[in-house]
């Protein structure tokens, strides 16, 4: 239901946003023009009509949303139900898993022991994974996986065979397993502010925290603010507005380890990085989506600033627990500079409102996505996981053991 209901308010935002981009602009308008009296009160009701459908799609959301319980990590027991369902019938044999072996690191557990091929493709990442597994190892039943940790999945459901691989992301055309990324411990993406890799969730919870209490609502600028490198073109029309309307957005483009001239940052010189605890004095934070999902977005939350999320394709196992209008202003992928203007504009005017979907958002993510959480979805998932093996793991001798 709650699945059916986040389709239908993406559905109904595309309307109201089609109805707004074809609203005219007065931009025939001349001064001094008799009708320009007509059009701008034209202007002025077709504005009223659309906050108020703007208002009515956020009361039926929130209406409708019923807050889930965070007894054992059950706020997002769904994705893993959805995730396993392809491997439910046929079961998970050792020839999948054979077949499998290069898409991802290839571990087992064997008598509560955690084993590993020796060599990892990005050990940190590695590391961020075995940290959640390690210490909870005398719980888990023997298992063999296979775990992806480049970025993107590996699982397509249109080519090849079905593939039982554990991916962090990934979009509805891909079978990928989800399991919560290595950087809520370690392992990346490495920046300049970051330059051991973003990791230690824990931390950022309890320094963001401390930010959103620094820069309380009324103490926020009402601007959206993004900061990071162009690894997707969806993120260009808030750079380019922000360069035309500074008193609406501040949002320009890091340099990344690809750059080489100021065309990949879209013309301009990179801007410096900053850190998630400075985009707490900022009222409106934009999440896009990288090259695949974005690590950006949990944290984003915390600041207690409205979360404005463009797109809805790319996720993690975290994100179907998060409910658009409810937790976070939705936004088209393809939305334009002018989409992405009104969308501020109302923001801006309605800031009870808007205010009320921040303080949800921070709290769901306080709620439901601690450390304790991450851990019990690691082996809530890994249990069941184990439930679908059609063989009896037997301890491979070319894995080493990882304390
Ligand atoms: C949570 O897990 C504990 C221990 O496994 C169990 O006793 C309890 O019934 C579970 N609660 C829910 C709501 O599933
Ligand atoms: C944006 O994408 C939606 C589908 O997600 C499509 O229906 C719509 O036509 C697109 N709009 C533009 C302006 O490309
Ligand atoms: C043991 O693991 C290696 C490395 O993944 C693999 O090439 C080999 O086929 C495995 N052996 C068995 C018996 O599964």
């Amino acid at each position: 239901m709650n699945k059916m209901h986040g389709t239908f308010t993406i559905v109904t935002l595309a309307v109201v946003l089609l109805s707004i981009a074809s609203s005219k602009e007065d931009e025939t308008c001349s001064k001094g023009d008799s009708s320009c009296e007509i059009s701008s009160e034209q202007k002025y009701s077709e504005v009223a009509n659309e906050d108020a459908q703007f208002l009515k799609i956020i009361t039926d959301a929130v209406d409708a949303h019923v807050p889930c319980s965070s007894e054992n990590c059950s706020c997002h027991a769904q994705v893993i139900i959805r995730d396993l369902k392809p491997f439910k019938k046929r079961g998970i044999d050792k020839k999948m898993l054979d077949e499998a072996g290069a898409r991802g690191t290839k571990y087992q557990i064997i008598g509560h022991r955690l084993y590993r091929e020796e060599n990892c493709m990005f050990p940190a990442r590695c590391s961020g994974i075995e940290h959640f597994i390690k210490s909870q190892l005398k719980t888990l039943p023997d298992m063999e996986m296979i775990i992806n940790t480049r970025d993107w999945p590996q699982v397509n459901k249109k080519f090849g065979p079905l593939r039982a691989v554990f991916s962090f992301s990934k979009t509805n055309e891909y079978s990928d397993i989800m399991y919560p990324a290595w950087a809520f411990w370690e392992g990346g993406p490495a920046i300049g502010l970051y330059p051991r890799g973003l990791g230690r969730w824990d931390q950022h919870r309890k320094e963001l925290s401390q930010a959103a209490d620094r820069y309380p609502w009324e103490k926020k600028k009402p601007i959206a603010f993004f900061r990071g490198s162009r690894t997707s073109s969806e993120r260009d029309p808030l750079v380019l507005l922000a360069r035309e309307r500074p008193d609406i957005a501040n949002a320009a483009y890091t340099r990344n380890q690809a750059w080489k001239s100021d065309a990949d940052t879209l013309g301009q010189q990179p801007a410096e990085e900053v850190s998630f605890v400075d985009h707490c004095q900022y009222r409106y934070l934009f999440n896009f989506r990288g090259v695949a999902a974005s690590f950006r977005f949990k944290h984003l939350f915390l600041c207690g600033s409205l979360v404005f999320h463009v797109g809805d394709e790319w996720q993690e196992f975290f994100y179907l627990s998060l409910k658009p209008w409810v937790h976070y202003i939705p936004v088209p992928a393809n939305a334009s500079k002018d989409t992405l203007r009104k969308l501020i504009s109302y923001a801006q005017r309605h800031d009870e409102i808007v205010k009320g979907i921040a303080q949800r958002g921070r709290q769901h993510i306080l709620e439901h996505l601690g450390m304790q959480d991450v851990k019990c979805y690691w082996g809530r998932l890994l249990k069941k996981y184990a439930k679908l093996l059609t063989f009896q793991p037997k301890l491979n001798k070319t894995l080493v053991e990882i304390k």
